[in-house]
Protein backbone atom coordinates (compact mmCIF):
# COMPACT_ATOMS: atom_id res chain seq x y z
CA UNK A 1 0.00 0.00 0.00
CA UNK A 2 1.36 3.38 -0.58
CA UNK A 3 1.93 5.01 2.62
CA UNK A 4 4.01 7.56 3.91
CA UNK A 5 6.94 5.85 4.02
CA UNK A 6 6.74 4.44 0.52
CA UNK A 7 6.36 8.28 -0.62
CA UNK A 8 9.09 8.84 1.25
CA UNK A 9 11.07 5.53 -0.28
CA UNK A 10 10.28 6.43 -3.89
CA UNK A 11 11.07 10.26 -3.57
CA UNK A 12 14.80 9.10 -1.83
CA UNK A 13 15.25 7.15 -4.66
CA UNK A 14 14.41 9.61 -7.36
CA UNK A 15 16.90 11.80 -5.41
CA UNK A 16 19.69 9.51 -5.62
CA UNK A 17 19.48 8.60 -9.20
CA UNK A 18 20.35 12.28 -9.74
CA UNK A 19 23.39 11.70 -8.75
CA UNK A 20 23.62 8.31 -10.55
CA UNK A 21 23.60 9.09 -14.52
CA UNK A 22 23.26 5.80 -15.50
CA UNK A 23 20.41 4.41 -13.11
CA UNK A 24 17.26 4.33 -15.13
CA UNK A 25 14.27 6.28 -13.60
CA UNK A 26 11.31 4.83 -15.42
CA UNK A 27 11.12 1.53 -17.77
CA UNK A 28 7.54 1.00 -19.68
CA UNK A 29 7.07 -3.12 -19.40
CA UNK A 30 4.33 -4.23 -22.47
CA UNK A 31 2.46 -6.85 -20.63
CA UNK A 32 0.17 -7.71 -23.72
CA UNK A 33 -0.24 -5.80 -27.18
CA UNK A 34 -3.63 -6.70 -26.56
CA UNK A 35 -6.42 -4.49 -25.62
CA UNK A 36 -10.08 -4.12 -24.89
CA UNK A 37 -10.60 -1.07 -26.75
CA UNK A 38 -9.02 0.37 -30.50
CA UNK A 39 -8.64 4.10 -29.69
CA UNK A 40 -7.98 6.12 -32.78
CA UNK A 41 -4.78 7.49 -31.72
CA UNK A 42 -3.24 4.48 -30.45
CA UNK A 43 -0.77 2.95 -32.39
CA UNK A 44 0.55 0.72 -29.95
CA UNK A 45 -2.47 -1.73 -29.35
CA UNK A 46 -4.10 -4.61 -31.13
CA UNK A 47 -7.32 -6.98 -30.57
CA UNK A 48 -5.64 -10.28 -30.55
CA UNK A 49 -2.08 -10.44 -28.96
CA UNK A 50 -1.09 -13.25 -26.30
CA UNK A 51 -0.63 -12.08 -22.98
CA UNK A 52 3.11 -12.21 -22.24
CA UNK A 53 3.95 -15.35 -20.06
CA UNK A 54 4.67 -14.64 -16.29
CA UNK A 55 7.73 -16.32 -16.30
CA UNK A 56 9.43 -14.44 -19.07
CA UNK A 57 7.94 -11.19 -17.58
CA UNK A 58 10.01 -12.02 -14.18
CA UNK A 59 13.22 -12.36 -16.10
CA UNK A 60 12.86 -8.62 -17.55
CA UNK A 61 11.80 -8.14 -14.21
CA UNK A 62 15.26 -9.72 -12.84
CA UNK A 63 17.18 -8.23 -15.35
CA UNK A 64 15.70 -4.23 -14.34
CA UNK A 65 16.96 -5.03 -11.15
CA UNK A 66 20.38 -6.04 -12.78
CA UNK A 67 20.39 -2.67 -14.46
CA UNK A 68 19.00 -0.86 -10.94
CA UNK A 69 15.57 0.54 -12.49
CA UNK A 70 13.56 2.83 -10.60
CA UNK A 71 10.08 2.96 -11.32
CA UNK A 72 8.47 0.32 -13.68
CA UNK A 73 5.49 0.93 -15.52
CA UNK A 74 3.05 -2.24 -16.28
CA UNK A 75 1.57 -1.08 -20.05
CA UNK A 76 0.08 -2.62 -23.03
CA UNK A 77 -2.04 -2.74 -24.45
CA UNK A 78 -4.54 -3.53 -21.97
CA UNK A 79 -2.66 -4.85 -18.93
CA UNK A 80 -5.75 -5.68 -17.24
CA UNK A 81 -5.91 -8.29 -19.90
CA UNK A 82 -3.41 -10.42 -18.33
CA UNK A 83 -4.25 -13.43 -16.01
CA UNK A 84 -1.37 -12.94 -13.47
CA UNK A 85 -1.09 -9.43 -13.52
CA UNK A 86 -1.30 -8.88 -9.52
CA UNK A 87 1.02 -11.30 -9.29
CA UNK A 88 3.11 -8.94 -11.80
CA UNK A 89 2.96 -5.99 -9.61
CA UNK A 90 3.75 -8.22 -6.66
CA UNK A 91 7.36 -9.87 -8.09
CA UNK A 92 7.93 -6.02 -9.24
CA UNK A 93 7.69 -4.71 -5.83
CA UNK A 94 9.76 -7.64 -4.72
CA UNK A 95 12.74 -6.63 -6.69
CA UNK A 96 12.68 -3.61 -5.01
CA UNK A 97 11.26 -1.73 -8.11
CA UNK A 98 8.70 0.83 -7.72
CA UNK A 99 5.54 -0.59 -9.63
CA UNK A 100 3.70 1.87 -11.61
CA UNK A 101 0.20 0.72 -14.23
CA UNK A 102 -1.50 2.26 -17.08
CA UNK A 103 -5.22 1.43 -17.89
CA UNK A 104 -8.43 2.09 -19.20
CA UNK A 105 -9.65 1.34 -16.04
CA UNK A 106 -12.84 -0.82 -17.63
CA UNK A 107 -11.34 -4.14 -15.74
CA UNK A 108 -11.29 -2.70 -12.60
CA UNK A 109 -13.73 -4.49 -9.82
CA UNK A 110 -12.90 -3.97 -5.82
CA UNK A 111 -11.41 -6.89 -5.81
CA UNK A 112 -8.89 -6.51 -8.17
CA UNK A 113 -8.00 -3.05 -6.72
CA UNK A 114 -8.05 -4.47 -3.22
CA UNK A 115 -5.42 -7.20 -4.53
CA UNK A 116 -3.63 -4.56 -6.45
CA UNK A 117 -3.05 -2.44 -3.58
CA UNK A 118 -2.07 -5.65 -1.37
CA UNK A 119 0.65 -6.43 -4.36
CA UNK A 120 2.31 -3.28 -3.53
CA UNK A 121 1.18 -0.96 -6.60
CA UNK A 122 2.62 2.25 -6.16
CA UNK A 123 0.30 4.36 -8.68
CA UNK A 124 -2.02 3.44 -11.33
CA UNK A 125 -2.98 5.92 -14.16
CA UNK A 126 -6.18 6.12 -15.73
CA UNK A 127 -6.57 7.22 -19.01
CA UNK A 128 -10.26 9.29 -19.26
CA UNK A 129 -10.39 11.60 -22.76
CA UNK A 130 -14.00 12.71 -23.15
CA UNK A 131 -17.04 12.94 -21.34
CA UNK A 132 -18.37 10.84 -23.33
CA UNK A 133 -17.45 8.09 -25.81
CA UNK A 134 -16.92 9.07 -29.70
CA UNK A 135 -15.66 8.01 -32.90
CA UNK A 136 -11.88 8.10 -31.52
CA UNK A 137 -11.98 7.02 -27.80
CA UNK A 138 -14.17 5.24 -25.51
CA UNK A 139 -12.13 6.65 -22.31
CA UNK A 140 -14.38 8.71 -21.30
CA UNK A 141 -15.84 10.06 -17.88
CA UNK A 142 -19.14 8.83 -17.87
CA UNK A 143 -19.10 5.44 -18.15
CA UNK A 144 -15.80 5.13 -16.08
CA UNK A 145 -17.47 7.30 -13.49
CA UNK A 146 -18.49 4.47 -11.47
CA UNK A 147 -14.95 2.86 -11.23
CA UNK A 148 -13.84 5.86 -10.16
CA UNK A 149 -15.49 6.52 -7.47
CA UNK A 150 -14.69 2.72 -6.23
CA UNK A 151 -10.84 3.56 -6.75
CA UNK A 152 -11.59 6.76 -4.93
CA UNK A 153 -13.26 4.92 -2.07
CA UNK A 154 -11.09 1.98 -1.51
CA UNK A 155 -7.42 2.65 -3.34
CA UNK A 156 -4.80 3.47 -1.09
CA UNK A 157 -2.46 3.96 -4.21
CA UNK A 158 -2.15 6.76 -6.04
CA UNK A 159 -4.05 7.62 -8.78
CA UNK A 160 -3.58 9.88 -11.56
CA UNK A 161 -6.20 10.53 -14.36
CA UNK A 162 -4.75 11.32 -18.34
CA UNK A 163 -6.56 13.18 -20.96
CA UNK A 164 -4.93 13.18 -24.48
CA UNK A 165 -5.55 16.53 -25.64
CA UNK A 166 -7.72 16.27 -29.57
CA UNK A 167 -9.25 12.96 -28.68
CA UNK A 168 -12.30 14.92 -27.78
CA UNK A 169 -13.79 18.42 -27.04
CA UNK A 170 -11.34 20.39 -24.98
CA UNK A 171 -13.89 21.33 -22.35
CA UNK A 172 -13.83 17.80 -21.81
CA UNK A 173 -10.60 18.28 -20.75
CA UNK A 174 -11.09 20.61 -18.12
CA UNK A 175 -14.02 18.66 -16.77
CA UNK A 176 -11.97 15.74 -16.07
CA UNK A 177 -9.30 17.58 -14.54
CA UNK A 178 -12.07 19.02 -11.95
CA UNK A 179 -13.67 15.68 -11.48
CA UNK A 180 -10.63 13.66 -11.22
CA UNK A 181 -9.37 16.30 -8.22
CA UNK A 182 -12.84 16.31 -6.84
CA UNK A 183 -12.28 12.68 -6.17
CA UNK A 184 -8.88 13.17 -4.61
CA UNK A 185 -6.58 12.14 -7.40
CA UNK A 186 -4.01 13.66 -9.68
CA UNK A 187 -4.96 15.23 -13.19
CA UNK A 188 -2.82 15.59 -16.42
CA UNK A 189 -3.50 15.84 -19.94
CA UNK A 190 -0.78 14.76 -23.04
CA UNK A 191 -0.38 15.79 -26.16
CA UNK A 192 -1.23 13.91 -29.02
CA UNK A 193 1.71 12.39 -30.88
CA UNK A 194 1.47 10.93 -34.71
CA UNK A 195 3.29 7.12 -35.30
CA UNK A 196 6.25 8.24 -34.73
CA UNK A 197 6.35 10.25 -31.70
CA UNK A 198 5.75 13.78 -32.86
CA UNK A 199 3.70 16.00 -31.66
CA UNK A 200 0.40 16.53 -33.63
CA UNK A 201 -1.16 20.41 -34.12
CA UNK A 202 -3.80 21.39 -31.04
CA UNK A 203 -6.47 24.02 -31.46
CA UNK A 204 -6.24 26.98 -29.77
CA UNK A 205 -9.25 26.20 -27.48
CA UNK A 206 -7.40 22.53 -27.09
CA UNK A 207 -3.58 25.15 -25.90
CA UNK A 208 -6.48 26.75 -23.30
CA UNK A 209 -7.42 23.98 -22.08
CA UNK A 210 -4.34 22.72 -21.27
CA UNK A 211 -3.14 26.12 -19.58
CA UNK A 212 -6.41 25.51 -17.45
CA UNK A 213 -5.54 22.17 -16.42
CA UNK A 214 -2.22 23.20 -14.98
CA UNK A 215 -3.18 25.63 -13.30
CA UNK A 216 -5.99 23.56 -11.46
CA UNK A 217 -5.82 23.90 -7.58
CA UNK A 218 -5.49 20.60 -6.10
CA UNK A 219 -3.24 18.77 -8.21
CA UNK A 220 -0.06 17.26 -6.76
CA UNK A 221 3.12 18.86 -6.63
CA UNK A 222 4.95 17.87 -9.79
CA UNK A 223 9.04 17.29 -9.45
CA UNK A 224 9.04 16.01 -12.88
CA UNK A 225 7.44 18.84 -14.89
CA UNK A 226 5.27 18.90 -17.82
CA UNK A 227 6.61 22.29 -18.83
CA UNK A 228 8.10 21.02 -22.20
CA UNK A 229 4.40 20.65 -23.49
CA UNK A 230 4.12 23.86 -23.77
CA UNK A 231 6.96 25.09 -26.37
CA UNK A 232 5.77 22.14 -28.50
CA UNK A 233 1.63 23.34 -27.71
CA UNK A 234 3.08 26.83 -29.51
CA UNK A 235 5.62 25.90 -31.98
CA UNK A 236 5.71 22.08 -32.12
CA UNK A 237 9.24 22.09 -31.39
CA UNK A 238 11.01 22.12 -28.10
CA UNK A 239 14.64 22.24 -27.14
CA UNK A 240 15.88 19.38 -24.70
CA UNK A 241 18.12 16.27 -24.28
CA UNK A 242 17.11 12.92 -24.46
CA UNK A 243 18.08 10.64 -22.64
CA UNK A 244 15.81 7.96 -23.49
CA UNK A 245 17.68 4.92 -24.13
CA UNK A 246 19.36 5.47 -20.19
CA UNK A 247 16.75 7.18 -18.46
CA UNK A 248 13.52 6.14 -19.84
CA UNK A 249 13.50 2.42 -21.91
CA UNK A 250 10.29 0.41 -23.34
CA UNK A 251 10.86 -2.80 -23.35
CA UNK A 252 8.57 -5.04 -25.72
CA UNK A 253 6.42 -7.77 -25.49
CA UNK A 254 9.26 -10.04 -27.44
CA UNK A 255 11.63 -8.55 -24.18
CA UNK A 256 13.81 -6.02 -27.03
CA UNK A 257 14.48 -2.35 -25.47
CA UNK A 258 13.77 0.62 -27.63
CA UNK A 259 14.39 4.18 -27.04
CA UNK A 260 10.45 4.51 -25.91
CA UNK A 261 7.10 3.73 -26.88
CA UNK A 262 7.11 5.34 -30.57
CA UNK A 263 10.39 4.34 -31.61
CA UNK A 264 10.39 0.72 -32.41
CA UNK A 265 13.43 -1.17 -33.62
CA UNK A 266 15.74 1.13 -31.79
CA UNK A 267 18.22 -0.15 -30.79
CA UNK A 268 16.01 -3.45 -30.82
CA UNK A 269 18.33 -5.16 -28.46
CA UNK A 270 17.37 -8.38 -26.07
CA UNK A 271 17.00 -6.56 -22.68
CA UNK A 272 18.76 -9.95 -21.42
CA UNK A 273 22.15 -8.64 -23.03
CA UNK A 274 21.36 -4.53 -22.42
CA UNK A 275 24.31 -2.99 -20.28
CA UNK A 276 25.34 -0.29 -19.10
CA UNK A 277 27.78 0.43 -21.61
CA UNK A 278 24.30 0.58 -23.62
CA UNK A 279 22.84 3.00 -21.09
CA UNK A 280 25.80 5.02 -21.39
CA UNK A 281 25.94 5.29 -25.29
CA UNK A 282 22.52 6.33 -24.87
CA UNK A 283 22.62 9.05 -22.45
CA UNK A 284 25.31 11.30 -24.31
CA UNK A 285 23.52 10.57 -27.83
CA UNK A 286 21.49 13.46 -28.71
CA UNK A 287 18.40 11.88 -31.17
CA UNK A 288 17.19 12.96 -34.68
CA UNK A 289 13.79 12.65 -33.49
CA UNK A 290 13.83 15.06 -30.12
CA UNK A 291 12.86 18.04 -31.26
CA UNK A 292 9.55 17.34 -32.30
CA UNK A 293 9.12 14.15 -29.81
CA UNK A 294 5.77 14.39 -27.66
CA UNK A 295 6.67 11.27 -25.29
CA UNK A 296 5.98 12.46 -21.56
CA UNK A 297 7.89 10.00 -20.27
CA UNK A 298 10.93 10.62 -21.90
CA UNK A 299 10.79 14.32 -21.38
CA UNK A 300 10.27 13.49 -17.51
CA UNK A 301 13.03 10.96 -17.13
CA UNK A 302 15.56 13.32 -18.75
CA UNK A 303 14.64 16.22 -16.62
CA UNK A 304 17.14 16.04 -14.19
CA UNK A 305 20.06 15.56 -16.68
CA UNK A 306 19.45 18.82 -18.32
CA UNK A 307 22.45 20.21 -16.89
CA UNK A 308 24.52 17.35 -17.97
CA UNK A 309 26.20 17.66 -21.30
CA UNK A 310 25.40 15.12 -24.00
CA UNK A 311 28.92 14.30 -25.95
CA UNK A 312 28.23 12.01 -28.49
CA UNK A 313 27.28 12.90 -32.10
CA UNK A 314 23.35 13.25 -33.12
CA UNK A 315 21.86 10.01 -34.42
CA UNK A 316 19.56 9.15 -36.71
CA UNK A 317 16.78 7.68 -34.98
CA UNK A 318 14.72 4.89 -36.67
CA UNK A 319 11.23 5.66 -35.67
CA UNK A 320 9.02 2.68 -36.91
CA UNK A 321 6.30 2.81 -34.29
CA UNK A 322 5.20 -0.55 -33.76
CA UNK A 323 1.89 -0.35 -35.72
CA UNK A 324 3.25 1.00 -39.10
CA UNK A 325 2.47 -2.07 -40.88
CA UNK A 326 -0.98 -2.48 -39.42
CA UNK A 327 -2.59 0.67 -39.13
CA UNK A 328 -3.86 3.83 -41.23
CA UNK A 329 -3.62 7.31 -38.98
CA UNK A 330 -6.97 8.28 -38.34
CA UNK A 331 -7.80 11.99 -38.26
CA UNK A 332 -8.48 13.42 -34.40
CA UNK A 333 -10.70 15.79 -33.42
CA UNK A 334 -11.08 19.55 -35.36
C1 LIG B 1 -1.12 3.08 -24.91
S1 LIG B 1 -2.01 3.27 -23.39
C2 LIG B 1 -1.75 1.69 -22.70
C3 LIG B 1 -2.32 1.49 -21.34
C4 LIG B 1 -3.82 1.47 -21.18
N1 LIG B 1 -4.51 0.67 -22.13
C5 LIG B 1 -4.39 2.88 -21.12
O1 LIG B 1 -5.36 3.16 -21.82
O2 LIG B 1 -3.90 3.69 -20.35
C6 LIG B 1 -1.01 4.33 -22.39
C7 LIG B 1 -1.32 5.80 -22.49
O3 LIG B 1 -0.85 6.30 -23.73
C8 LIG B 1 -1.80 7.20 -24.26
N2 LIG B 1 -1.62 7.26 -25.71
C9 LIG B 1 -1.73 6.25 -26.58
N3 LIG B 1 -1.49 6.68 -27.82
C10 LIG B 1 -1.23 8.00 -27.74
C11 LIG B 1 -0.93 9.01 -28.69
N4 LIG B 1 -0.85 8.74 -29.99
N5 LIG B 1 -0.72 10.25 -28.25
C12 LIG B 1 -0.82 10.54 -26.92
N6 LIG B 1 -1.11 9.63 -25.97
C13 LIG B 1 -1.32 8.38 -26.38
C14 LIG B 1 -3.11 6.58 -23.82
O4 LIG B 1 -4.21 7.45 -23.86
C15 LIG B 1 -2.79 6.17 -22.41
O5 LIG B 1 -2.97 7.26 -21.53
Amino acid sequence: MATKWDEVRVLGKVVSCAFDPYRPLMVHLFVTRRCNLACGYCYEADRTSDPVPIADLKRHIDHLHRLRAVLVTITGGEPLLHPQIVDLVAYVRSRGQVPVMNTNGYLLTEERVRALDNAGLYALQISVDTLRPNSITRKSLVPLLPKLRMLSEHASFRVRINTVLGAGPPDDALRIAEAAVALGFDAKCSLARDRRGAVMPLSASARRACDAIRQLRGRAPSYLSEDFQLSLADSGEVAWKCRSGARYFAVCEKGLVHLCESSHGDPGIPLAKYTEADIRRAFHTAKSCSKTCAVAYAHQASRIDAWRSQSAKERQILKRSWSDVTRELPPLWP
